[in-house]
């Protein structure tokens, strides 16, 4: 059994959820690896294709990498929203042990043909696959809530059972209410936990929450304590807390000659406000 295929299974037996949070510089990725091991917690670090635009792809691939070595955390390299088929290919080719194949756009039967091609061969290397089923939007904070929100599509309970099935996939991300991005204040959805319920009932395949930022506690703590999510996504929150950290700084009125003196405040906010999430993630 690989290290993913572990985490899976224990997040599973025990009822709680660990969780993937994305990085595209080594001051996030250490903050994340940090937070694993100050709660001694498995957690997945996430790469995304614009993550990649941003910092090249050796560069950010070997950096996690080594983040990952280095740790005594039970830590994971994942891509995430992986849209492109070859891209997918060369993150499995580059030793990644876990991908995300997101074909969330395409209709229902080309959703199942592009993901089970990289099922198979994924599953070929050992690599763990997850698919998503459903749309989640992006909220823009220069969108209304609701305007974004009208273009979400829940996750479909008479699709489910042929989507897990045609395609083998090994988890699988569920759009039950939950967006990209902070709610805005005066539209929170909420989570659809009767949703979630039916979806439960037609499937065993783990499930992942994505779009984990602002969504309210209470509704993350049931999902997972009810309806078997066993891993959520978080990488608003953890942008914010980083950024926030520099603002703070600078709006201070403090100076800084160098660089690692203000990117080391950033990296503790990070490592505070993964930790924060590992907790809730554990039911704590
Ligand atoms: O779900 C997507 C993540 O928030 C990553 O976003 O494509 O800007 O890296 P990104
Ligand atoms: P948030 O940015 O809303 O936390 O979503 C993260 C996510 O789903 C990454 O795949
Ligand atoms: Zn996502």
């Amino acid at each position: 059994m690989t290290l993913i295929q572990e985490i899976i299974k224990n997040a599973q037996e025990g009822k709680y959820a660990f969780g993937m949070f994305n990085t595209s510089n080594l001051e996030v990725a250490q903050g994340i690896a940090r937070a694993a091991e100050e709660k001694k917690m498995p957690a997945l670090i996430g790469i995304t294709e614009s993550a990649v635009e941003y910092a090249g792809f050796l560069p950010l691939v070997n950096m996690v990498k080594a983040v990952i070595e280095e740790s005594s955390a039970d830590l994971v390299m994942h891509l995430d929203h992986g849209k492109d088929s070859k891209f997918v290919k060369k993150c499995i080719d580059a030793g990644f042990s876990s991908v995300m194949v997101d074909s969330s756009h395409l209709e229902f039967e080309k959703n199942i043909e592009v993901t089970k091609d990289i099922v198979d061969y994924a599953h070929e290397r050992g690599v763990v696959v997850q698919a998503e089923l459903g749309k989640i939007p992006k909220l823009d904070t220069s969108v209304e809530a609701g305007v974004t929100l009208k273009q979400m599509e829940k996750t479909d309970p008479n699709e489910i059972e042929k989507f897990v099935e045609k395609t083998g996939v090994d988890t699988l991300a569920v759009i039950i209410g939950n967006v990209h991005g902070m709610y805005k204040p005066e539209g929170n959805p909420r989570l659809d936990i009767d949703l979630l319920h039916n979806l439960r009932k037609k499937v065993s395949i783990p499930f992942v929450l994505h779009g984990g930022s602002g969504t309210p506690s209470e509704d993350i703590k049931k999902a997972i304590k009810e309806c078997g999510i066993i891993s959520v996504n978080i990488d608003t929150e953890v942008r914010m807390v980083f950024v926030e950290a520099l603002n703070d700084f600078f709006t201070s009125g403090q100076m800084a000659t160098d660089p690692r003196k203000v990117l080391t405040l950033a990296r503790d906010a990070v490592q505070k406000k993964v930790g924060e999430k590992i907790n809730l993630f554990r039911g704590l």
